[in-house]
């Protein structure tokens, strides 16, 4: 077996895609296609890939994409978004994944990227690495029979209109970034993306099964202010219907268009079970239904993660709940994030300078990393140990200014066919 530090660990060029691709495919159990090399090809000038490679052979895949984070108050903040990290089983635990991490860590913040995103496949592993988990996730599974949503009230979904895949595609970036601007925890997705997510970009794959479509307009202006896509399966037993229904999208920039978008699903003919992952967990959308009750919580996680790369900035983009000054002192054994800062913030805006004062919270940049979004309370993380109180009262005034009336939420469409099998 090769020692480890002989194994390279290096930007991706062209000739290396194929051999990429595989390996990631590998460590994701997605099966080789030519067509993943082109969709990497495509985006290949715009992300970072590295690779880590045995002699030639690539053992090791990891990309980062520059994407925009919403946070409170609603300022974009520039992050690194980090995604198909994967090592072959062949080369595991042998510290790969810590070099490629270690590298494009580097890099992001020698570009000036403040903060760092990713989904985490697995809870232990990025924590080590200055990672908290910043916004949650719940899965509903609707019980249609017990929602008590009468399929005659057909004024519940008005404003409702289905539509194929290439007007939905037109309608709803306009959409997303009306939610977005509003919406902590949201990152962008431009149009190629949803080119992409509706199969409407050149060259895309034909044939594959197209989901349904929706858009909710407003009564006033008659404008899309809602999104839903969906797929069902149709299934009976014994002169029954029992089919389930997948949300794989559903966004919405008012109360109505949420509410008439879940309506219209619940009310689907044939349909008794409705899935919706990936919401928020303080999603109002059992209470759009009959018998809230019937929306029972299957899976409650973490699911975006947050490395603060640059205090002040990362800091002082966002605004806090009450008018307000705290010296933090942040421990960061990789050392990006680490200083002792004084953060003065309000509603309107923040500041955060670096600072000679007593620091009134020591905070890991783990615990800032959860804190960042509102989703997480000072209060909360101080038990397990990496924040502490160093001045009495500064626990209660971290809970007041991070903290949030609503949590923030990070949506995430489900698209292709794994999402059929309906595991969380
Ligand atoms: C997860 C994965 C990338 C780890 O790669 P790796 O090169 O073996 O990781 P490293 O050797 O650099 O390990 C770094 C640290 O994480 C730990 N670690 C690695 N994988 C782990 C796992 N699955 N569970 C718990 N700890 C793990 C290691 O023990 C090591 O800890 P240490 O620093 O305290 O010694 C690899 O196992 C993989 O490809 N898995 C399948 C795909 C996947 O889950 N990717 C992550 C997508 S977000």
């Amino acid at each position: 077996m090769t020692d480890s530090a002989v194994i390279d660990i290096r930007s991706v060029t062209e000739d290396d895609l194929p051999g990429w691709t595989r390996t990631w495919g590998n460590g994701y159990l997605r099966p080789y296609t030519d067509g993943g090399v082109d969709a990497i090809r495509s985006t290949a000038a715009r992300d970072r890939l590295i690779g880590a490679f045995d002699m030639d052979r690539c053992v090791g895949t990891y990309r980062s994409t520059a994407q925009e984070l919403t946070v409170p108050g609603g300022a974009f903040v520039p992050v690194s978004a980090i995604s198909r990290v994967s090592v072959a089983g062949t080369h595991r635990r042998r510290g790969l994944l810590s070099r490629m991490v270690a590298m494009d860590l580097r890099g992001a913040f020698e570009r000036g990227e403040p903060v760092a995103v990713l989904d985490a496949a697995q809870y232990p592993l990025y924590g080590r690495y200055g990672f908290g988990p910043a916004t949650a996730m719940a899965w509903f599974e609707i019980d249609v029979n017990r929602a008590r949503l009468d399929p005659r009230r057909t004024a519940d979904t008005s404003g409702v209109l289905l539509v194929d895949a290439r007007e939905y595609s037109k309608a709803a970036p306009a959409v997303y970034e009306r939610l977005r601007a509003v919406q902590p925890g949201t990152l962008r997705r431009d149009e190629l993306w949803w080119q992409e997510a509706t199969g409407q970009r050149a060259g895309s794959p034909s044939g594959r099964p197209e989901p349904f479509f929706a858009l909710h307009l407003d009564p006033v202006t008659g404008e899309a202010d809602g999104l839903l896509c969906f797929s069902a399966e149709e299934r009976w037993g014994a002169m029954l219907p029992q089919s389930p229904l997948w949300i794989r999208d559903l966004i919405a920039v008012s109360p109505q268009a949420e509410a008439a978008l879940i309506r219209f699903a619940v009310t689907t003919d044939w349909v008794t079970t409705v899935h919706l992952p990936y919401r928020a967990p303080d999603s109002l959308l059992p209470l759009w239904l009959g018998d809230p009750r019937s929306a029972r919580v299957s899976a409650l996680s973490d699911y975006m993660w947050l490395r603060v790369l640059d205090t002040p900035r990362a800091l002082s983009a966002r605004t806090y709940g009450v008018e307000a000054e705290l010296v933090l002192e942040v421990t960061d054994a990789a050392g990006y994030a680490a200083g002792t800062w004084l953060l003065e913030g309000g509603p309107d805006g923040a500041s955060c300078t670096r600072t000679r004062r007593a620091a009134q919270l020591r905070i890991d940049v783990r615990d800032l990393g959860s804190l960042y979004l509102g989703d997480d309370s000072a209060t909360r993380l101080s038990v397990l140990g990496g924040t502490e109180e160093l001045r009495p009262g500064a626990l209660a005034r971290a809970d007041a200014m991070f903290r949030t009336g609503r949590r923030p939420w990070s949506p995430r469409a489900v698209l292709g066919p794994r999402y059929q099998a309906g595991a969380p």
